[in-house]
């Protein structure tokens, strides 16, 4: 397997690619972050491609060999959940890599693209909704913890996180 991967803006053609990958990576990576009856009702929500993050040119996806998709993340101006919009706030979005691929950079890879871009846009902060299990990526990133959440899904079940934000 080469070990080679390239980022680029994610499109809708990704959708099953990045699907594919939150299915391999969410249980693999953050089920043992959540008790099961939650992690049970927040996957499905969780594990699918957003169409509006993979149309928005700052969602992006990480290529191995062959087009396989093994990284996903992204950020938007609009609050997830609410749409929201607020001068100089971006958000963080979906962030995944698949289980064999961890630990290999490809996470800040993808968050460096989305900082160049945040910042070139005029965001001086980003907020990220972490999952239980993420906190030490973002910690690692530069993002500080400002306590735990519970983000309401389109299904309606809340999921538990923590809410972190970075200067940029
Ligand atoms: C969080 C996630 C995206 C990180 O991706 P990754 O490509 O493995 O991360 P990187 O290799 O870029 O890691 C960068 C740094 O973050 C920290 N880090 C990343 N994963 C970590 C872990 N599991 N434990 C501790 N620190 C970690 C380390 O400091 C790491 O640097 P190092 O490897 O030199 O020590 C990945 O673990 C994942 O897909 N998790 C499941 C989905 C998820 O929870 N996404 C967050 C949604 S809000």
């Amino acid at each position: 397997m080469s070990d080679t991967v390239s980022i680029r803006a994610a499109t809708p053609h990704d959708y099953d690619g990045v699907t594919d990958l939150l299915r391999a990576s969410y249980p693999a990576l953050v089920r043992d972050a959540y008790d099961a009856a939650t992690f049970d009702a927040i996957s499905p929500v969780l594990t699918v491609a957003q169409p509006a993050l993979l149309r928005s040119g700052s969602y992006f996806v990480a290529e191995a060999a062959a087009g396989i998709v093994v990284g996903c993340g992204g950020w938007t101006r609009e609050r997830p959940g609410t749409g929201e919009i607020r001068p100089g706030l971006g958000h963080v979005r979906h962030f995944a890599v698949h289980p064999d691929w961890t630990r290999r950079r490809i996470g800040q890879g993808m968050y460096a693209r989305c900082l160049a871009q945040a910042k070139a846009s005029g965001v001086e902060t980003l907020e990220c909704y972490s999952t239980l299990n993420g906190e030490t990526f973002y910690a690692a990133l530069g993002f500080r913890s400002m306590g735990r959440i519970e983000v309401e899904m389109a299904n309606g079940v809340k999921f538990p996180g923590i809410r972190m934000l970075a200067r940029i």
